[in-house]
């Protein structure tokens, strides 16, 4: 008898399972009574009613689908419009929306570099750069986490050489910044490109929210680009590149997660222009959201507890263990609070952590019970 295609399948599954590695999904109920300090909805616009009726008004108006890839017939004049607004909020000359961050980041790294181009990554970015890297067949120099002069002796290496160094503003895992001004010298001063994910600054950095660029003085920037993801402060789906006009219309040309990918649904893009106006209407948000990571960071410390500051909202305790960081984040659950956990592959450094992320609509009163159940459920507690 022929052997199954797939028995090799069980065998990695059987080692998932003795590494304590094993991922399972969980949907959610519309009406859950958990305390969520897991997701990525950082101001808790997902559910404001002006983004809700936003997503509703526009799939009423331009239909539940693009209809098809942006240079045929799935761009909308809402999606131009939403490119204007983001790009004029984080002080950008221009925008493209793709269907996704990840697509976004793809597209920007892979249309920036090239075959003969040099990237230079930080060790901690997200994946979805690893992979714009990886299908960029450019040369890669991953360099240690936010090390400014190991990205300036990379490209020193490497004179006349088109470079692109690349960046999240904020790390998803621990939550620390990047050294946006640091980078951006060294960028300019040897001519390479910078590339910022700012998937956890918009909305929570700069003034208003308008990103971590704009907090580092960087926005608008000749020699910078920026990505974004919709899905987290604006509480839509979807993703951005922001730069100079001319890099937009480059992407438009090239970049292939862009020209091959049905463009954004019309309810994500009246989402998150919603957002991008609910976000200008209340400056005072993205403040909120940081003050409730601080708070959670101090009450975690003076338990005994190992957390880095936070540099914006993303808040990550370390666990002595895979298996420690799942218990933990179980009994979280069990106490009725959701937390994020991270462990290998995804934190290359080894060490399992929970995540926490702060949301600016979070009452002192739930983060009181946030903080007494982590700690209460600590292991070794
Ligand atoms: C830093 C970072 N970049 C990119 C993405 C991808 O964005 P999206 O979920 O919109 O694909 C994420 C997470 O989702 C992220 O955390």
């Amino acid at each position: 008898m022929p052997r199954n295609p797939f028995d090799w399948i069980d065998e990695e599954s059987r080692r998932r399972e003795r590494a304590g590695l094993v991922r399972t999904l969980r949907p959610r109920p519309a009406d859950s009574a958990l305390l969520d300090l897991a997701s990525n909805d950082y101001l808790g616009l997902t559910r404001r009613a002006e983004v809700t009726e936003g997503a509703v008004r526009a799939a009423r108006r331009w239909g539940a689908g693009a209809t098809g890839s942006r240079l045929v017939t799935g761009s909308t004049e809402l999606h131009a419009e939403l490119e204007r607004e983001l790009a004029d909020f984080c002080g950008f000359e221009a925008a493209l929306v793709l269907s996704s961050g990840y697509a976004a980041n793809l597209a920007a790294v892979t249309a920036l570099s090239g075959r003969d181009a040099l990237v230079v990554s930080d060790a901690g970015n997200h994946a979805s750069i690893v992979d714009g890297c990886r299908l960029s067949r450019a040369e890669t120099a991953v360099v240690p986490h936010t090390d400014v002069e190991a990205v300036r002796k990379t490209l020193e290496a490497h004179p006349g050489r088109r470079a692109l160094a690349v960046t999240d503003s904020v790390f998803s895992v621990d939550g620390d910044a990047a050294p946006l001004r640091g980078l951006a010298d060294v960028c300019r001063e040897h001519g390479a490109g910078l590339l910022v994910d700012d998937a956890h600054g918009l909305g929570v950095l700069g003034a208003g929210g308008r990103g971590a660029l704009d907090a580092a003085g960087l926005a608008g920037e000749a020699g910078t680009v920026a990505t974004l993801t919709l899905s987290k402060s604006l509480g839509s789906q979807g993703g951005a590149v922001l730069g100079p006009a001319r890099v937009i219309d480059h992407l438009i040309n090239t970049a292939r997660t862009f020209i091959f990918d049905t463009g954004l649904a019309p309810a994500a893009a009246g989402a998150a222009l919603a957002g991008v106006r609910v976000l200008r209407g209340e400056p005072g948000l993205a403040g909120r959201a940081r003050e409730v990571a601080a708070t959670l960071h101090r009450g975690l410390t003076d338990a005994g507890l190992t957390s880095a500051r936070p540099d914006a909202a993303v808040v990550s305790v370390q666990a002595p263990s895979p298996d420690a960081a799942l218990r933990w984040a179980a009994d979280c659950r069990a106490a009725g609070l959701v937390v994020g956990c991270f462990r290998p592959p995804s934190v290359p450094d080894g060490i399992s952590r929970i995540r926490l992320t702060a949301r600016a609509d979070l009452t002192d009163r739930q983060i009181g019970t946030a903080l007494s159940t982590i700690i209460r459920t600590a292991p070794g507690s």
